[in-house]
C-alpha cells in the first residue's frame, strides 16, 4: 500500500464516517483519536472498507502521511480544534495542510488560518453538511482558505462530497473563513426550516385538527412538489415512528424542549453585528429558547388565557393554506440568509458566489430542496441580485402564496398558536416590500430626545429641530 497522503484524526461518529467514505472513494488514509481504543475498533470494524492506517499518537500519525501533508480534525468546536492543532504542530512541516471540518466559528477560524498561514503551513476552515448519513455517502462541503490548499485536496472533497446531476456539492468558498461562514449561514436557515415546518405541525394539529397519520401523509404529499426536501422528508417519516415502548406515535413521547449548539446563534449574532435583519431565522433561534423554558411554561399554561386553538371550516382548504404559508416564509428564510451572506461578503471581502453556493446546497445537506435549483438559476440570471424576493420565480412565488400566507398568521394569531417565524418572515416582506416606513417618526423622536439629527426627503442636508 503507498503512503497515505491524507490523514483524520478525531473519529467521533462524522470523524468517522468521513474517513470510511474517504478511503472508500479509493483514497488511503492515517487515521487517529485521542482515545487509543477507538482507533483500534474502528480498524477492526471498518478496516477492510479500504486503506487505512491507523496510529496510535499524534507523532505516527503525522509520520504516517506522505509530505506535503493534508490532514483533517474532525474534532469539537472550540478549544479542542487549538489543541489538536497545538498538539500536530511540532511534527509538522512547512506547506503541510490542516483541514478544521467541524462547525467551528468563523473567527476562531480566521485566527487560526492567519496564526498557521504566517507559520508557513496552509490552513483549510471547511463545512460539511449532511449528518452522519451524508458524512458517509457524500455531504456537502464548503470549504474556505487559500486556492492553492483547495486545489490540493479538491480532488478528494470532489469526490467525496454527493453529487447532483453530475456535479460535486463542492466548491471552493473564498479566503480564511469563508467556508465556516457559509456554513453557519447554512445552520441559520436550518433552524428556519426546521421551526417553520415545526410552525406547520403545531397549526395542522392545534387549529387544523389532523391526527399524526394526517399529519404524516400532508408532508409527504408536501415532498412531492416544490417544497420537495430533506426536511419535509424526514418530517413525513418522523410522523410514521411507533413508539416501540408504548405502541403510540414516537414524536408524542419526545419532551418538547430544543437543544442547540450555537451555530444558529452566530448566524443572527453576525446578523447583529453586520446590520442584516434575519428575521425568521433569529425567531427560529429565539423559538428553541422558549421551548427550553419547560417548568415556566408548564406553570404559565396554568394562570395565562388565551383564545380556543381551533381554526373550523375545511381541513383540505386549510392544509393547503398551511402550505402556502409555509412556502412563502421559507423563500424569505431563504432570501434573509443569501442576504447575510451579501453584506458579509462585502464586509470580509471573500468574493463569494451566492450560485455555487445554491448549486453546493442542492444535495448532501441538511437543508437541500428542489427549490434550491430556482436560487441558482435566480443568481446565474443576475449575479448582483440584491435580494432574492426580487427574482421573478421568488416574486411569483409569493405574489400567488401571499393571500394564503396572511390568513394563516392572522388566523394563529386569533387562535393564539404561537407561529414566530412565519410571522417574522411576514413582517419582514411587508417592511422590505414598502417605499416608507414609520422610520421618520423614529428619527423625529431621537432627534427631539437627543438631537441625532436627522435627513429630509426633499433636499440633502444633516438637520436638528426645536419639536413641539
Ligand atoms: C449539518 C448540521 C449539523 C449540526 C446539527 C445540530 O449541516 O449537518 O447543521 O452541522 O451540527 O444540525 O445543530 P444544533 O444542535 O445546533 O441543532
Amino acid at each position: 500500500m503507498s503512503k497515505p497522503t491524507i490523514g483524520l484524526t478525531g473519529l467521533a461518529v462524522m470523524g468517522q464516517n468521513l474517513a470510511r467514505n474517504i478511503a472508500r472513494n479509493g483514497f488511503a488514509i492515517a487515521v487517529h483519536n485521542r482515545t487509543v481504543e477507538t482507533t483500534h475498533k474502528f480498524i477492526a470494524e471498518h478496516g477492510h472498507e479500504g486503506a487505512f492506517v491507523g496510529c496510535d499518537d499524534l507523532r505516527s500519525f503525522v509520520e504516517a502521511i506522505e509530505k506535503p501533508r493534508t490532514i483533517m480534525m474532525m474534532v469539537k468546536a472550540g478549544k479542542p480544534v487549538d489543541d489538536v492543532i497545538e498538539g500536530l504542530k511540532p511534527y509538522l512541516a512547512k506547506g503541510d495542510l490542516l483541514i478544521d471540518g467541524g462547525n467551528s466559528f468563523f473567527k476562531d477560524t480566521a485566527r487560526r488560518a492567519a496564526q498557521l498561514e504566517s507559520e508557513g503551513f496552509l490552513y483549510i476552515g471547511t463545512g460539511v453538511s449532511g449528518g452522519e448519513e451524508g458524512a458517509l455517502n457524500g455531504p456537502a462541503i464548503m470549504p474556505g482558505g487559500k486556492r492553492e490548499a483547495y486545489e490540493r485536496v479538491a480532488p478528494i472533497l470532489t469526490k467525496m462530497a454527493a453529487q447532483v446531476d453530475g456535479t460535486p456539492c463542492c466548491a471552493y468558498i473564498g479566503e480564511g473563513a469563508a467556508g465556516h461562514y457559509v456554513k453557519m449561514v447554512h445552520n441559520g436557515i436550518e433552524y428556519a426550516d426546521m421551526q417553520l415546518i415545526a410552525e406547520a405541525y403545531d397549526l395542522l394539529k392545534s387549529a387544523v385538527g389532523l391526527s399524526n397519520e394526517q399529519i404524516g401523509e400532508t408532508f409527504a404529499q408536501w415532498n412531492e412538489g416544490e417544497l420537495g426536501s430533506y426536511l419535509i422528508e424526514i418530517t413525513a417519516q418522523i410522523f410514521r415512528t411507533r413508539d416501540p415502548e408504548t405502541g403510540g406515535y414516537l414524536v408524542d413521547a419526545v419532551l418538547d424542549r430544543a437543544g442547540q449548539k450555537g451555530t444558529g446563534k452566530w448566524t443572527s449574532d453576525s446578523a447583529l453585528e453586520l446590520g442584516v435583519p434575519v428575521t425568521a431565522i433569529t425567531e427560529a433561534v429565539f423559538a428553541r429558547c422558549l421551548s427550553a423554558m419547560k417548568a415556566q411554561r408548564v406553570a404559565a399554561s396554568k394562570v395565562l388565557m388565551g383564545p380556543s386553538s381551533s381554526f373550523g371550516g375545511s381541513q383540505k382548504d386549510w392544509i393547503g393554506a398551511v402550505r402556502d404559508a409555509l412556502y412563502a416564509s421559507k423563500v424569505v428564510a431563504y432570501a434573509q440568509g443569501f442576504d447575510l451572506m451579501r453584506v458579509a461578503d462585502a464586509e470580509y471581502g471573500w468574493a463569494l458566489k451566492p450560485g455555487e453556493i445554491s448549486t453546493i446546497w442542492r444535495g448532501g445537506c441538511i437543508i437541500r430542496a428542489v427549490f434550491l435549483n430556482r436560487i441558482k438559476e435566480a443568481y446565474d440570471a443576475d449575479s448582483s441580485l440584491s435580494n432574492l424576493l426580487l427574482a421573478p420565480f421568488f416574486r411569483d412565488v409569493i405574489g400567488r402564496t401571499q393571500a394564503n400566507w396572511r390568513r394563516v398568521v392572522s388566523a394563529a394569531i386569533q387562535s393564539g398558536v404561537p407561529v414566530p417565524a412565519f410571522s417574522a418572515a411576514l413582517a419582514y416582506y411587508d417592511g422590505y416590500r414598502r417605499e416608507r416606513l414609520p422610520a421618520n417618526l423614529l428619527q423625529a423622536q431621537r432627534d427631539l430626545f437627543g438631537a441625532h439629527t436627522y435627513e429630509r426627503v426633499d433636499k440633502p442636508g444633516v438637520y436638528h429641530s426645536q419639536w413641539g
